[in-house]
Order: C-alpha cells, then structure tokens, then sequence
C-alpha cells in the first residue's frame, strides 16, 4: 500500500507502471467508445482550499459527458439546503447548518478486501486517477423529491480496474467517515453509523455509477458529501453514499445502512421503480425541487437503456 502527501504526484508517481499502463489502454477503450466526441480535455485543478471545505473550490478544464441530461439544472441554493446527511442531523436543513466545519483535509480512501492491488489513496491521488467529467444527472430520492446536478468526477469502474477485484469478489461495500466529535448530531439520527452502502459487482461497474468529487464546477460542498461520494442515478438516493473513506470488495453480499435500520421498507437494491411502492407511499411521482407540479418517475430514473439488462429476470418486487 503507497500512500504519499505530495499534492503535485502524478498518476504514474503512486501506481505500478503495469497499472499505469492499463489504465491507459482502458482510457483509450472508453475513449474509442464514445467516438471523438468527448475529447478529453487536460484536466488541471486547483486544490488549494480551506481546510474545512465549506468554500468549494473551482475545477477546471472539466470535460463534458455527452450522455448529461438536459433537463433544467436545479438551483445550487436547492441542492445545497435540502439534503440527508443523518451524521449532521435529521432535517433537510441540518446538513447546511451543521457541516461547515466539518474538516475533510487530510483525506484518505482504502481500498481492500478480494482485489489484486489493495491501496490507500489520499483524496489527491483519487482526483488525478482519471479525467473529471461534468455529468449532468437526475437524482431521486426514496422520499419523493429529485434533482438534476452537474456533479463532476469519474466512473467508478477506473478504481475497479486497478484494484482488479479476484474472482471471489461479488459486491462492493462502501463505508463513510464517523466521527462523534466532528458529527455530535449523527448519535441521535437513528441509524447505525458510520453509514454503509453496497453494490453487486456488475452494478459497480456500470459506467454510470459515478465517482464523485465535485458539482456545479466546484469540489463538493460538505453537506453534499465532500471530499468525495458516489452517485449512482438509477438507484434511490440512499445509495449514493457520500464522504467515502472505505472501499471493500467482498464475496456475499453486504449490510445496508437504511436495510439494516428498516429491512421491510428499504432493500438491497432500491432501484428507482414507479410501479413498486414504498410501503408508506406511492413511488409513481416525484416532485423536482423548485418546482410545484409532482411529475411522473421514470423506470430507473430514466436510465432503463444502461442498466435494465442488469436485471433481466429478477422479480423486481421482491429485490426492491
Ligand atoms: N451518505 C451518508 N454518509 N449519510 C447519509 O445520511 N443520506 C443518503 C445519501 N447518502 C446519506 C448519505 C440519502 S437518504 C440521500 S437521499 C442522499 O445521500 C442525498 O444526497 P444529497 O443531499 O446530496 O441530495
């Protein structure tokens, strides 16, 4: 495991030059994918921000993601004052208000369990494993409101690919940071923490399943789930954990922080579906934040073309 302090390493400075070399072929598989049309730019950033993280800092030289939805963004102002974030409190508002001291520099992710190459990344080195892409994406939450978020990163597929998971690997499971003196409030959310979420392997590596660093040009706000989370479009917001310091690649499949808080409201897969209710209430709309009109929920969030395949077969109203 190589972890190093410097802010100006390269990739090739923390990886094994097979790795390196790897990657660069999977770069240019993706690349060919998706035609000329992306044209990676050079990505070049500034890291420089207060410690705290409270004053996101500007990404440059993000590229575009051609599949983005254009769709209406919704308001920063939104997506920054209505969130769940339970470490910091159970209200919508508790994230804003309580998270902007939290600090989140120095910053470390590990990556273990059924790989060939387990590793600790500081949040430096994640940034630099792959160009970002702005990828404009809606985002449902179980509770019924939605968003559309220019959130900036990479798919999750590049850590995959040098972590090389061993055939044992089925799932991936993700772990937030914990902290009681940094987060007072998560003793009385009523959950287990630190929060936990999984994925099945093929799940994980769907190009979609996003690796995220930033939104609306910047790094993450702390109540979004700096310095880094996982957005996963196609999924109920709950699975995309945010402030991610663990990342385990395992045989069976692994516990679920709001599964094992409420196994009979909430399942393993949550996949945004309209024709499966929440017991409590219909899943058929949803209303976008900053709008009055509820709208129809799309099968997938919309996203039935990427990853409906995924689940050919499975009775979808008992892997909700
Ligand atoms: N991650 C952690 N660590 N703690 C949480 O409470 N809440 C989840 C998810 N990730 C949560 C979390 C839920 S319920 C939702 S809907 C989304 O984050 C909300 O993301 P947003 O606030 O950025 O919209």
């Amino acid at each position: 495991m190589l972890v190093k302090k410097a802010p100006d390493l390269t990739y090739s400075d923390v990886t094994p030059k097979s790795l390196y070399m790897g990657r660069r072929n999977f770069l240019f598989g993706l690349a060919a994918a998706y035609g000329a049309v992306v044209g990676y730019k050079k990505v070049t950033r500034l890291l420089e921000g207060p410690p705290t993280g409270s004053k996101p800092v500007k990404l440059m030289g993000v590229a575009k993601w051609p599949g983005s939805t254009d769709e209406k963004e919704t308001s920063l102002e939104d997506v920054t004052h209505y969130n769940n974030f339970y470490e910091f409190g159970t209200s919508k508002t508790d994230p804003a208000a309580n998270s902007q001291n939290f600090v989140t520099t120095p910053w470390s992710v590990s990556v273990e369990g059924e790989v060939k190459n387990k590793r600790t990344f500081t949040i430096d080195e994640m940034m630099k494993l792959a160009p970002l892409e702005e990828r404009i994406y809606r985002h449902r939450c179980v509770e019924g409101w939605s968003i559309v978020v220019p959130w900036i990163g990479y798919s999750f597929s590049t850590i995959m690919r040098l972590a090389e998971p061993t055939a044992k690997a089925k799932f991936v499971a993700f772990e937030s940071y914990y902290s009681p003196k940094q987060m007072p409030e998560g003793g009385s959310a009523g959950i287990e923490l630190p929060y936990v979420e999984g994925l099945r392997l093929d799940e994980a590596m769907n190009p979609l399943t996003l690796l995220t660093v930033g939104m609306y040009d910047e790094t993450l706000p702390n109540q979004d789930g700096a310095p880094v989370r996982l957005v996963i479009p196609w999924k109920y917001g709950f699975k995309s954990i945010k402030s991610l310091v663990r990342i385990r690649f395992v045989k069976d499949q692994p516990p679920t922080t709001w599964n094992i808080s409420n196994a009979h409201e909430y399942g393993f897969y949550s996949n945004v579906n309209p024709t499966v209710d929440h017991p409590r209430w219909s899943q058929a709309t949803e209303r976008r934040l900053g709008e009055f009109r509820r709208r129809p929920t799309l099968m997938f969030n919309g996203y039935a073309d990427q990853v409906a395949s995924m689940y050919a077969g499975m009775d979808l109203k008992k892997y909700y």
